[in-house]
């Protein structure tokens, strides 16, 4: 039987990981979570999808491609859209396959416009606060569901 697959989605400024705010985001880049989900994923019997991109519209297309890959789950950290995306909740809800919303920092111990999230009443769970861990953590998740 085929590995499943889990789509893993990374939002607007990630691409500046390891540069971007290392007091609050650390010193992993993108490349380094990746790389280590590929490695985790391997271990769970799970195949990853893993991209980047800036723009609102892409993640929205990248969603209605892991309905249509069938995948198992997708990993979403949605940066900045969480806090004003309407799109993202409609594309969630749209969609079989569970989301987790996954965040490196804790939005909530944060300015309060991070503290609503316009996806989390679609999503599956949420993983936060953990560092590149929350995107490990929600892998995890994912292969238990
Ligand atoms: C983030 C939290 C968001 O509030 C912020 O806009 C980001 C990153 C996180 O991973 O902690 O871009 O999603």
């Amino acid at each position: 039987m085929s590995d499943k697959l889990v789509f893993v989605l990374s939002g607007p400024n990630l691409n500046l990981l390891g540069k971007r705010e290392p007091s609050i985001y650390g010193s992993a880049t993108l490349d380094d979570i990746h790389t280590a989900l590929q490695e985790r994923a391997t271990h769970l019997g799970l195949t990853i999808e893993a991209r980047q991109t800036n723009h609102e519209g892409v993640l929205v297309d990248w969603l209605h491609e892991a309905q249509a890959s069938s995948a198992h789950a997708v990993l979403l950290n949605a940066g900045a859209y969480t806090h004003s995306s309407v799109a993202l909740l409609d594309a969630i809800r749209a969609i079989d396959p569970p989301v987790i919303e996954v965040h490196l920092s804790n939005p909530h111990a944060r300015e309060e416009f991070r503290h609503t999230s316009w996806i989390a009443p679609a999503a599956k769970g949420t993983i936060a606060g953990f560092g590149m861990d929350s995107y490990l953590l929600a892998l995890d998740a994912a292969a238990r569901l």
